[in-house]
């Protein structure tokens, strides 16, 4: 055995991969720690044997494994405990490996075979994914593709993540998506070895989940008025609108949920954004509000409902919980002792952020608290608030995790924070002790424009891909043990759908993979961008949605002394041409290439551009008003 495997070795010329991707068209997206490229491929057989191993329960690999073997190639799976001439070998070690720890795998191709070998299921999941990012990219499909030969190129990884948590928030408050789209969102992550989804179940405009000794949560919070456009400065809905838009999960859905994101090696953590966000439970139960009137609030659709010009951004409406109130503190002992029943992940993250004060400040209920309790500021109050809250998530036998606001007038004794207002929190958090996640706004909000914001809806910020790739979860002055990883957010305030959810994910959530599960040194945008392109190629096939918008140009506009208007145009990646045009026709590569700032004619209402890598368009056509331009030169 050890002969043949040093005959096999001498005869095959070795490369040991370091940016090993493009040349040798492999293109693993996170970036693994070792690949070893080899010449040479394994060719699978017309029938795939898959040797499963007598010891552990594997069947989500084979599952895996199974389904997307016989959806795309039509080839026959079988699988038995033990095949020594099997096509792809599962294996979890007999002694425990310290190198690959509980998540990670190696992955061996030979010209006669495949080999996963892990410590755990989950190594081999992961090796699975490997493999199946190894194979063409038709492996992808939905149908059995002809003509493809299916053939894996010969080669050793060796692999593990650097963080425990990958992370990705899906808010499915601000708009409602049904299991099973959260499933197919499980499903895309599971492929970039992301394993926690944080699912933001509660907010102002729903309230998601069943509370079986709380009805009203989802008879009446979980509906509001549909609307659809720019949400944030929608007209308030009428008393004879219906309220019929949204949804919940019910308690068995959630456990169908948990189930399939388990089956894929993924934990769900659920978010009940509390004191603030919180309009849908205050219409639910008006008791829960220290103000008088809130019986006559509704779910909102997206409608004002804070002044975020003003410092402390005081909220229009009421839509915080009464820290002062008992009923408050029953209430949630109700919902988290239900939701604790329903999630088997440790932590359930209880919000605190973006609690507006302005109501509080108005309460003779929240005044007397102060009072009794000592309370100087009204982040003292909040911190009471929390402090209760974190003693109710613990008696249930649950972490507690919240936004870094729970820091402000002192964060409880167990607290983990999620750091999204920067990465400052998060090193104060680390510095105090507490275990942090990294999810700052500045690298990994995935609700962010991804490109020129004539191209996007409207966000109030730009998160380009390469930003992304930045991300680093341990910054300097962290406390490295406390960081537990980093995460990417997706609000959906402008998400309207699962494309677009989908479109906003990818490929940001590439960048994220690598942040996360990738050696901090293997790194490299350029590297990393060629790969991005050949998944953009495997999403195409899976028909799953991802943004273009890299390949659009970026502007940047000046005034010149003499009044002109100037504009530069760059590309986030390298080797793309940009054609223009002032004549409001659709340019193309006959037309003008830029080479250098251009200077906008004096009549030009607009400058539209596309880009191209040699002769193929590849970016989208923008059009950008010179109105527009004027506006960002002031
Ligand atoms: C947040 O983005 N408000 C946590």
């Amino acid at each position: 055995m050890k002969k043949l495997s040093l005959l096999m070795c001498s005869c095959l010329i070795s490369a040991v991969g370091f940016s090993q991707q493009t040349s040798t068209g492999i293109a693993i997206i996170p970036e693994p720690v070792k690949i070893t490229t080899h010449t040479g491929k394994y060719l699978l057989p017309k029938t795939i044997t898959i040797q499963s191993g007598t010891k552990e329960d594997i069947n989500p690999v084979l599952d895996l494994l199974k389904k997307r073997f016989s959806t795309a190639t039509g080839k026959i799976i079988r699988v038995k405990k033990l095949a020594p001439t099997a096509a792809i070998k599962l294996i979890i070690a007999k002694k425990v490996d310290t190198v690959i720890g509980k998540e990670g795998y190696y992955l061996s191709v030979k010209p006669k075979g495949i080999t996963i070998t892990a410590n755990e299921t989950a190594g081999l999941y992961y090796g699975v994914q490997t493999l199946l990012q190894l194979l063409p990219k038709e492996i992808e499909g939905k149908a059995v593709a002809k003509n493809v030969k299916w053939t894996v190129p010969v080669v050793n990884i060796t692999d593990y993540p650097r963080f425990e948590w990958r992370g990705l928030m899906f808010d499915v408050a601000r708009h409602f998506f049904t299991k099973n789209e959260v499933m197919s969102y499980i499903d895309n992550m599971a492929r970039y070895k992301l394993n926690l989804l944080h699912l933001h179940l509660t907010d102002d405009e729903g309230w998601r989940i069943e509370i079986k000794s709380l009805p009203k949560l989802t008879t009446v919070g979980a509906y509001n008025v549909k609307r659809e456009g720019e949400f944030g400065n929608f007209i308030p809905p009428t008393a004879d609108e219906p309220r019929n838009y949204g949804g919940f999960y019910t308690q068995d859905d959630i456990r169908e949920l948990v189930k399939y994101a388990q089956d894929r090696f993924v934990n769900i953590m659920p978010e009940i954004d509390v004191p603030g966000h919180s309009l849908a439970a205050v219409v639910s139960y008006p008791q829960l509000s220290a103000t008088v009137g809130a019986d006559k609030y509704v779910v909102r659709s997206g409608e004002r409902i804070m002044d975020w010009s003003l410092p402390g951004h005081p909220a229009l409406v009421d839509n915080t919980l009464n820290p002062a109130g008992e009923y408050t503190y029953q209430f949630l002992d109700k919902v988290i002792g239900e939701v604790a029943q329903l999630f088997p992940f440790a932590y359930i993250h209880m919000g605190g952020d973006e609690c507006a004060k302005n109501f509080w400040e108005q309460s003779a209920e929240v005044k007397a608290l102060m009072a009794k309790e000592n309370l100087k500021t009204m982040e003292e109050v909040q911190s009471y608030f929390e402090k209760r809250l974190e003693k109710i998530v613990e008696s249930k036998g649950k972490k507690f995790m919240g936004w870094d606001e729970i820091l402000e007038g002192g964060i409880g004794p167990n607290a983990a924070l999620m750091s999204w207002r920067g990465i400052k929190g998060g090193i104060e958090a680390t510095q105090q002790n507490h275990d942090v996640v990294m999810s700052p706004t500045t690298f990994t909000y995935l609700d962010y424009m991804q490109s020129d914001r004539v191209m996007e809806p409207h966000v109030y910020a730009t998160l380009r891909l390469s930003k992304t790739y930045e991300f680093e979860p341990v910054p300097e002055g962290a406390v490295a043990k406390y960081i537990k990883g980093g995460q990417a957010n997706l609000w959906t305030e402008q998400v309207y759908n699962i494309r677009q959810a989908e479109y906003m994910t990818w490929p940001r959530g590439f960048a994220l993979a690598e942040s996360v599960w990738s050696p901090k040194e293997k790194k490299n945008f350029n590297t990393f961008f060629a790969k991005v392109e050949k998944h953009f190629e495997r999403f195409n096939e899976a028909g799953i949605k991802y943004a273009p918008s890299v390949y659009d140009p970026i502007f940047t506009v000046t005034r010149t002394a003499d009044k002109k208007l100037n504009v530069e145009l760059t590309t986030e990646v390298q080797g793309l041409d940009i054609y223009y045009s002032f004549d409001n026709s659709y340019p193309d590569n006959y037309y003008p290439k830029y080479t250098s700032t251009l200077t906008v004619p004096i009549d030009a209402t607009q400058l539209r551009v596309i880009t191209y890598r040699g002769n193929k368009p590849i970016g989208r056509m923008v059009t950008m008003p010179i109105e527009e331009l004027n506006k960002r030169a002031k």
